[in-house]
């Protein structure tokens, strides 16, 4: 077993937060968010998913820091050592899990970014409204060529994997963010100034409250808030269990709140005043094609628009490679502190695992749209795993570990980890309310709600 010291830790406080910011955002930001939003009614789902981040995801955002620090190994680990002899470790299992598998689809969509970059420089893509959506189609029915590019993005986060901890992502992402940040400023710049826009902006920021108390917006929402801020699967804990002893955790975990969601708001910023601009747009029909139908109309309306394409799709690439280290860093941590396996062979065992469950991801899209998976339910292949492993998934990790961290670990045990050192942690009695009553609670009446349809009761 590694011991904490030999596992690297990360090189300065902006280093970490770099580190968690560039997991938590990429493509559950720009093309999830969006998306979502577009099949949750608008500005309803808005609403509820802030509330998700700020009230129920940001208090176990903090836990799984705290966690793992305290322990300093993989999230396994982390519940064996702090109880030792129970079945709590299956909570860090469950996250292994879901790691592996999330990244199995995240890689077939990264692929599709990376093609995009190719389509908008040669041109391929055209502005035209009609053509746009069926070239999206017939470019993901074509599932041997989103195979090799989801490949290729598995190989290029293994590749960093071998790099080791801090030189490889944290080099990245110092460059990324900023970079990435300043072009989607200027895109919904000049989204703004677009034909139609303000259609896009009322519906994107005028709720239609009628739908507040929807389960199925609700759960969408509380499973693209877990997603997207990389949390209830141990990724987190996994970088926690990086971070120095002398870091303030409240503080690192606001910073990365507040980035991943002012990225998640700004995408919809770009994307629903672009989308409105163009004449029958729909924005709940194109589901997974959504950002790959309106970008490259908006990109037609600038001067360069093949260059603005091509950085973009880049920038969105590199932004999801940013990501998948962090989901297959879980597997891999793991594989490495609890079963001893050199870095190497834990990487590449499972970039291979994880690519033959990319495989029907990518060959069923498009070529088989829809298939009965529940009685009466038709839904196609990356739905279903969203909904298993967005929607269901991560928040059942994320109840279990507030759960762990509210009644085993308790919460005076974590709040002497998260003001150590004299570290700021404003309203430590609140988070305590949170972790215990509230986050638990909310999660799963959330969970209950959204199951009874699936199941028809
Ligand atoms: N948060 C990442 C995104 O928004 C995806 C992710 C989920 C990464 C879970 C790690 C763990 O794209």
């Amino acid at each position: 077993m590694a011991s904490p010291d030999s596992r690297g830790t990360w090189g300065s406080r902006a280093g970490f937060i770099l580190a968690a910011a560039g997991s938590a955002v990429g493509l559950g930001n720009i093309w999830g968010f969006p998306t979502m939003v577009g099949q949750g009614g608008g500005a309803v789902f808005v609403l509820v998913y802030l509330f998700c981040i700020f009230c129920l995801c940001l208090p176990i955002l903090i836990a799984e820091l705290a966690l793992g620090r305290r322990v300093q190994r993989d999230p396994v680990s982390v519940f064996a050592t702090i109880a030792p002899g129970t079945s709590w470790w299956l909570v860090g299992a469950l996250g292994v899990i879901t790691g592996g598998a999330i990244l199995a689809f995240y890689c077939v969509i990264a692929g599709w970014t990376v093609a995009y970059i190719w389509f908008s420089l040669s041109g391929a893509v055209s502005g035209d409204p009609a053509e746009v959506a069926a070239f999206f189609a017939r470019f993901t029915a074509s599932g041997g060529m989103a195979a090799a590019l989801g490949l290729g993005i598995l190989l290029v986060t293994a590749g960093i994997l071998l790099g080791g901890v801090q030189s490889g992502i944290e080099r990245v992402t110092k460059v990324l963010m900023p970079a990435l940040l300043l072009l989607m400023l200027m895109l919904a710049a000049r989204a703004f100034t677009l034909p139609g826009a303000a259609d896009g902006y009322a519906y994107y920021m005028r709720p239609d409250l009628s739908r507040l108390f929807d389960p199925a917006v609700f759960s969408g929402a509380l499973g693209q808030a877990f997603f997207s801020l990389s949390l209830g699967m141990g990724t987190m804990m996994t970088y926690g269990s990086y971070l120095r002893k002398s870091e303030g955790i409240g503080a690192a975990a606001l910073w990365v709140v507040l980035l991943d969601t002012s990225v998640a708001l700004l995408a919809g910023f770009i994307i629903f005043p672009s989308g409105f601009s163009i004449p029958g747009f729909d924005p709940s029909a194109s589901g997974p094609g959504l950002i790959f139908a309106v970008l490259p109309q908006l990109f037609a309306t600038l001067p360069g628009g093949a260059l603005f394409g091509a950085a973009f799709f880049l920038l969105l690439a590199m932004a999801a490679i940013t990501s998948t280290i962090s989901l297959l860093e879980v597997p891999v941590a793991h594989a490495i502190d609890a079963h001893g396996w050199p870095r190497r062979r834990a990487v590449l065992v499972l970039t291979g695992t994880i690519f033959l469950l990319a495989l029907p991801v990518a060959l069923s899209q498009g070529a088989v749209p829809t298939f009965t998976v529940l009685p009466g339910l038709g839904i196609d292949f990356l739905t279903l795993m969203i909904t298993i492993w967005n929607n269901f998934s991560l928040p059942i990790g994320g109840l279990l570990i507030a759960l762990f961290v509210g009644y085993v670990w308790k919460v005076d045990q974590a709040l002497a980890e998260l003001t150590l050192h004299g570290a700021w942690f404003p309203a430590p009695r609140l988070w305590s309310l949170l972790i215990r009553f509230v986050c638990p609670a909310a999660i799963l009446v959330i969970i209950i709600a959204a199951l009874r349809p699936l199941l028809g009761v």
